[in-house]
């Protein structure tokens, strides 16, 4: 049987990270094989493209940058992601194809139609059966990252508010597979409402 396919997305510092190290955990003690990954960097090709995308110091071209992300998701979907499902592997992806469209869409403003576009033919249609959004306000978000802070203040707070306006929408979009998650409380009250959302899938 075909496996589930679980994407998680979010602004920096919304907390993803530590709730899907507790989802994981949680799937392997019932007894779920599963395979975590992210994007960008989920392939050994990937990770070089990861590189280029986050430690390149010249100026990106901002088409560039957005199909870089879209080779990585291709190489990631076909190599990685594609097998671990057709061998019945839950999927926990950290970030995936609405990055894409919040970051390089809603929060840089490229135009979102293309994305979408975009997004199906890197993806070739392969749709996550969840994607949890991790909604954080930005002053709670700016305090988390702490000594990561320089990266967040680099893009701007203006940039992670349209980010996170932009997620929202996806999510009123999407809303079968789109559910939003307060990620303001603390782990463990996060961490709950996670779960229920995988009780609601079976899981
Ligand atoms: P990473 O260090 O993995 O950040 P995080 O832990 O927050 O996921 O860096 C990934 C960065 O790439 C992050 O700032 C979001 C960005 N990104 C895009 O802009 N577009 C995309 O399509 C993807 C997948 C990521």
């Amino acid at each position: 049987m075909r496996g589930k396919f679980i994407t998680f997305e979010g602004a920096d510092g919304s907390g993803k990270t530590t709730q899907i190290e507790k989802v994981k955990a949680y799937l392997e003690n019932k007894g779920y094989e599963c395979l975590l990954t992210r994007e960008p960097g989920g392939s050994n090709l990937g990770n070089k493209i990861r590189e280029i995308l986050l430690h390149y110091d010249g100026k990106v071209d901002d088409l560039c940058e957005l199909l870089l992300y879209m080779a990585d998701r291709a190489q990631h979907v076909k190599t990685v992601i594609m097998p671990a499902l057709e061998e019945g592997k839950i999927v926990l992806c950290d970030r995936y194809a609405d990055s894409s469209v919040a970051y390089q869409g809603y929060a840089r403003g490229l135009d979102i139609e293309r994305i979408m576009k975009l997004n199906s033919i890197a993806t070739d249609g392969l749709e996550p059966d969840l994607t949890v959004v991790f909604d954080i306000k930005t002053e709670t978000a700016i305090q988390r990252v702490g000594n990561e802070k320089d990266r967040l203040e680099q893009e701007g707070i203006d940039f992670h508010r349209k980010l996170c306006k932009g997620y929202l929408e996806l999510a009123k979009k999407f809303p079968q597979r789109i559910k939003t998650v307060d990620a303001n409380l603390s782990v463990d009250e996060v961490y709950n409402q996670v779960k229920t959302l995988f009780e609601n899938l079976g899981l």
